[in-house]
Order: C-alpha cells, then structure tokens, then sequence
C-alpha cells in the first residue's frame, strides 16, 4: 500500500494525539501505521501484510531475544488470536472469546472480559471454540463471541459499551473471527457453514452498535428479498447459480468466518466466503452449479455494503475449498507497472493474484501438493483433475482436503522482499458420498463419509502417514508465481506468520517453538525453547521506550488438534499462555505439569451395539473432536475414558449431555440410545487395539 505513505505528513497532528491516548484509534492513524510501528488491527493494517517495519530486532540482534514476560489464561483449548497494541496497551484474545488487557511494557494485567459463553455453544464450533481477536477504534475495542454477539469494550477498563446479537441463536452459528473497523463501522461475519447457516458479514455503528448494513452470500431460501445490501447481486447474479433444492435446508453455508481487508483509496471492503452445506454439491445444488457466492472473494463498498465485484476461487466447489483465507492487499510491479491486488494462498492449493479494482484475475500457481485440479486456465477457473467430483463418481483421493493447503493461520508479506510467506500444508483427504445422506438440523452436514479418513491398521502404516503429512514455511514470490525458498516444518498444522523490517520472518510450530528465519533466504537464525505446548497463533510485534516486543500467543488447537490430534505432538490440552520477547528480555515462565495418564482396564468390559454401525456413526458424529478411531488426545482420548466401563455413564455423557456444561452436547437430538451404544462398541474396540 505505498500509496498512502505519501498521507503520513499531513496527519502527523492527528498521530500525535493518537500515540498520546486522546485521539483513540481511526482511519488515519491504521493507515499510518503502513509506515510505522504499531499495531492496531489484526493484520495490522487494512492491508493486512503482517509486515511491520520494526528492525531492532534483525539479524545481528536475534539471537539475544529473551521472554520480557508472559501471562497466563484460564482456558486450555486453542488459541488462534494475534494481539494488537493500542497507546501501550496490549490487547490478546482466548478461546471461549475472553479478553484480556496487558500493560504492554511490563505485562501487568490491566483487565480482562469473559463474555459467559454457554460451553454448550461448543458443539456448534467445527473447528475448537477460538478467538482471533479484537478490533479497535475510538476509546473501545470490539469482540465477537462464539455465541454471535459484537460486544464493545471501553478499552481503558474493559467495561461493556453495547453488545449486539449478530445471529439468530437457535441456529448453529458461532463466530471466531476478528472483527475490524472501517469508517466507524465494524465489521463481523460468522461460521457455522458444516452444520446449516446462511453466511452474512454485517458492519455496525462503533459508537451504538447499530446495524448500518449486511451481506448475505447465498440467496434467501425462501426466494425473498432481505431488504440488504446484497439483494440485487443475489438476484443478479447467485439466485440463477442455485438449482436443487438441498440448500433450501440447510441455508446455503457461504460463511464469512475470517478474512476481511479494506481498501482507503477504493473505498472497497473485500472478504472470503466459506463452503457450502452440506459439502457434497449434490446433495447441496444437484451438483450442477457454481453456487455463488461461495468460496469467493467478493468486494463491496465500504459505506453501504454493495455488491461491487467477485471472484470465484472454487466453482461448484465439492471439497470443503473455503475461499477466507487471509486475503492481503499489495502493490506489485507486474508487467512494468504497479498494480494493486488481492492476495489470497487459498484453501485449494493455488495462491491468487486478483485485481484490487475491478476483480480481474491476473494469475494463480499451486504453492503446494494439488491433486483435485491441473491448473487455473485463463479465465482463472480451475481445470478439474478427471474424477474429481467424487459425488458423481466413485471415492477420490485429494491432495488437499478440508484441512486445506492453508487454513485460517496468518501470512505474511515482506515488501522489501517480494514475498509472501505462507504457512502450507500437505494433508491428502478421501471423499465419498456419505450413504444415505439426509438433513440433520443443527448437526454435521457435510454428506461425505467420515470413516475413510481413519487410522491405518499398524505402527509402521501410521507412523508413514504421519511423515507423508507435510507443513512448510513457503516463501513466495508472487510476481513470478513461485517459491523462492522453503522451510519444512516437523508436523502439519503450524503458526501464523510475521514478516518484519529487520529482514525476519517468525514462526511458531506444533512443537512450541517459535522460529526467526533470515526473510531473504529461510536460514533458521534463532529458535526459543519448547512452550511446552504448540503454537498455532501468529506472532505480532511492537515498540515501547525504544525498545522492540515480539509477542504470540501459545495453545494448540482448531482443527488440526481436534480432529487429527494422532498426527501431531502428543500433548494433552494445557492452558494457553502469551509470551512477550525482547532483546535481553530475563523472564521464564514456568514449566507445564502436564497430568499422568491414568491407567484403564477394559479387558472384561462388553458392549451390546455393533461396530461397524458404530464406526460409521462415530465418523459423522464424534471424529471432528475426538479425533479419527478415537485418536484424540487434545479433546478427551476415548479410548482412555472411565466412561466407557459402565454403559449408563456412557449413555449420561453422550445422550443426555451430563457435561454439555463443559462442551461436551447432548446427542439426544441426533441419535438413539441403541445408536450411542454402537458407538461405544467401536470405541471398545478401538481400545482394544490400541490402549
Ligand atoms: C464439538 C466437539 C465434540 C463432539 C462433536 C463430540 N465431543 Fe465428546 N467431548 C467434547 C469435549 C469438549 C469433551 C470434554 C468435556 C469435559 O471437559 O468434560 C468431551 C467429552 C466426551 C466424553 C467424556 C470423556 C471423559 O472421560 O470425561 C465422552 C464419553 C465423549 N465426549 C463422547 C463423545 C461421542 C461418543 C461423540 C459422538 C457421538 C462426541 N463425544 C462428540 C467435545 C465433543
């Protein structure tokens, strides 16, 4: 965004009484901050680079980083938050949408804010009950909950300002976004899109919480007008991509659960749509159609909300292809001339380069193993590997799958270098039409099979599966569309990304150690001891008193944990920490107890259900937390469960929803008692095989 250096002079007023605490956060000072060292939004700035000119922390220095200090939460699931910092305070986000205020030099705790969420609320969250963050402006900071209200805090004391219900709670939204502030406006979508909802982004009023306008991204079910902002491009354009009837249930999905920039001198507001409900565009759309908006990046004007332009990253999209991930804005010099675009490493393997204007693709490459599609021919619609739609033909095999190339984890772009940093992954996924697929309000929807992607049999198979799951730090060129270096992470499932002007990159992995590679060529310069648990989190960084702060937050969690804990470091979940590093810095945060594993005798336990029911059963209801063959170990290891001795605790837990309370729902709606005991068969006999 060079563009806007040329504004810092003129707001230099404006950015004094700002960095003095009166001003509070707005327009100007996010865009000044291009060109200086704070950080104010979630990308921290509205192009979301995650690159901050900061050099203090370089090459010759690194290597003398020490944690200044760390605090720690209350709360032991993931934590995906980047913090920001606002006139020395420091703002970090928890799962279960907690906010907790630091004093950013010292790391005293200033407040925190516990919205109450219902832990029940958890069953609804595909993907753990995370938070990414919060958003500033004025004198509040802004939260979304995972119960789908906005609420505004006064961000000296963390007292309520007003709290809205952006959703209809007796639906299966959740929200872990970040939101953002545009125009004094802020800007919240949600999820929900495996179990039924109609995905929408809505900006409201900073000062009251009033709506000023929404966007829905699938056509209103009904055939009815909403009376918002995106009536017309529905009508125009989606309504006549949406034949069958499939999503007339399920609402559609499309969710807009994370990225969102903003363009000052466009006026455009860009975000990424999710996937549709259920996955299978069969069971969703006849299979015929494109479905938009979903999986596509689509800009609207920042004032009203309307439809301005879309890109549809993954037509007729089969395989959970979300389009929100991280979208950046750049200029780039292509054809000898500056261009501004979107950037976007997309969750189906290909990075994209769109025209900022008007939506015009101009390139997309793979930046990592893609099986499902050849290329992106010139229109930039995807060229389909034969056999791809599995729910045309038979089960396929896809390189990548739902955990995508590139989730929601943050990249980076180093300006000075020309590369965008991302942090990829290789994880294959098999697709078949789940049998018998029917609606299930409120429950997973994705009508493909579960049970294919189980372990395999023995040690060796899935000790190669494991090595055959790749993550990587991919330094990419985004001009030549190519890498130009690439670091191999141990396991799959690894950090945000942070680009810096002391010609660094930083990133945290599943192990817990956060990494500062030489930006130019990925040479590993400094590494911090084990957390003692992984990071998932982009680290941020920031200046107070001369003196530069490197700050992430620490807890494994989302997806990867919960739903495929067997292929990542066996820690159990332990409560998530930040931790703030500075040249010299002394502090220590103290080591993990981690519990001893209590041992289990199942040798005489019986179960009356049937495994194979159950196993099929446990793939649709249960895998997405507790992990394929009852895996888990981030979310309770089944296989090791006291509840599995006695059928009536079993039936407690799992049909009448005795720990709802801990996030633990009640299957009461979605299965028999009958069903739940072949569920426990199959967990008996996972734990047989192996205890
Ligand atoms: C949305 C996530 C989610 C899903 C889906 C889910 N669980 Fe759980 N489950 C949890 C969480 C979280 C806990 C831990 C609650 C606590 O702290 O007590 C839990 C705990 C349990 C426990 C208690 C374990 C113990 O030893 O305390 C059992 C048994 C269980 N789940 C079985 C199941 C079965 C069977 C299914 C599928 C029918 C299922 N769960 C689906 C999240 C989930």
């Amino acid at each position: 965004m060079m563009k806007h250096f040329g504004l810092v002079a003129g707001l230099t007023v404006s950015l004094l009484l700002g960095a003095c605490g009166r001003g509070g956060v707005n327009a100007e000072r996010i865009v000044a901050a291009e060109k200086n060292g704070e950080w104010l939004s979630y990308g921290r700035t509205y192009s979301e680079q995650r690159f901050s000119p900061l050099d203090k922390i370089n090459a010759t220095t690194v290597g003398q980083l020490g944690l200044a200090w760390y605090g720690q939460f209350d709360t032991d699931r993931g934590q995906e938050a980047t913090p920001i910092m606002v006139d020395g305070i420091l703002y970090a986000t928890t799962s279960w949408s907690k906010v907790h205020a630091y004093d950013a030099k010292t790391g005293r705790e200033l407040w925190s804010y516990d919205p109450g969420v219902d832990r029940a609320k958890g069953f609804q969250a595909c993907c753990d009950v995370v938070n990414r963050g919060v958003a500033a402006w004025g004198g509040n900071v802004y939260v979304g909950t995972l119960d789908g209200r906005l609420v505004a805090l006064n961000a000296k004391n963390g007292h309520k300002v007003w709290s809205v219900q952006t959703t209809d709670n007796a639906k299966p939204y959740t929200i872990t976004q970040a939101p953002r502030v545009v125009k004094g406006r802020v800007l919240i979508g949600n999820s929900g899109a495996e179990y039924g909802v109609r995905g929408y982004i809505t900006a409201y009023d900073a000062r009251t919480g009033a709506k000023v306008w929404r966007f829905y991204t699938t056509p209103n079910p009904t055939g009815a007008a909403d009376g918002e902002a995106s009536d017309s491009a529905l009508k125009d354009h989606a309504a006549p991509t949406w034949p069958g009837e499939g999503w007339k249930l399920t609402g559609g999905g499309g969710t807009v659960w994370d990225a969102t920039i903003y363009d000052p001198d466009l006026n455009l507001v860009y975000f990424g749509v999710g996937n549709g409900t259920p996955w299978s565009p069969a069971a969703r759309s006849d299979g015929k159609s494109d479905n938009l908006f979903l999986s596509s990046i689509v800009a609207v004007n920042a004032d009203t909300g309307a439809y301005v332009w879309h890109y549809q990253v993954t037509p007729n999209d089969s395989w959970d292809f979300d389009a929100d991930q991280p979208l950046m804005l750049a200029d780039l010099a292509l054809n000898g001339a500056s261009r501004r675009v979107v950037m976007q490493a997309s969750k189906n393997g290909f990075f994209y380069v769109i025209d900022a204007k008007d939506g015009k693709f101009i390139s997309a490459k793979p930046y990592a193993a893609v099986t499902w599609a050849t290329g992106i021919d010139a229109n930039g619609r995807p060229v389909e590997a034969t056999g791809a739609h599995y729910e045309t033909k038979a089960a396929m095999n896809s390189m990548p799958g739902p955990y995508g190339a590139h989730n929601w984890h943050p990249m980076a772009y180093s300006p000075r270098e020309g590369l965008v940093y991302i942090p990829a992954m290789g994880v294959p996924f098999s697709y078949e039409n789940a049998p018998n697929y029917k609606y299930q309000a409120g429950a997973w929807n994705t009508a493909v099979r579960g049970d294919l992607n189980g372990l395999a049999e023995t040690d060796a198979a899935r000790e190669a599966t494991r090595l055959y799951l790749t993550g990587a730090l991919v330094a990419w060129d985004p001009v030549k569309q190519e890498a130009r270096w690439t670091v191999k992470n141990n396991y799959f499932w690894n950090g945000g990304v942070l680009a810096t002007g002391g010609g660094l990159v930083f990133q945290g992995d599943a192990e817990g150690v956060l990494t500062a590679y030489a930006a130019h060529d990925g040479k590993a310069l400094w590494k911090s001891p084990s957390a003692g648990q992984g990071i998932v989190a982009a680290p941020m960084t920031y200046e107070i008193d001369g003196e530069q702060y490197l700050a992430v937050l620490v807890g494994a969690g989302g997806s990867g944990p919960t739903s495929a804990a067997f292929f990542l470091p066996q820690t159990p979940k332990l409560d998530g920490r930040i931790l703030v590093f500075k040249i010299g810095g002394k502090a220590t945060a103290p080591a993990y107890v981690v519990p001893a594993t209590e041992s289990l005798d199942l040798k005489e336990i019986t179960s009356s259900g049937d495994v194979g029911r159950g196993a099929l059963l446990y793939a649709n209801y249960c895998l997405v937390c507790h992990s394929p063959n009852a895996s888990g170990q981030f979310l309770p290891n089944l296989r090791r469960s006291p509840m599995l001795i006695n059928p009536q605790d079993w039936q407690g837990i799992v049909y009448d929803g005795k720990n709802a309370s801990r996030g633990m729902a009640a299957f009461k709606p979605f299965l028999t008692p009958s069903q739940v005991e072949d569920v426990r068969a199959y967990v008996l006999s996972e734990a047989m095989k192996r205890p």
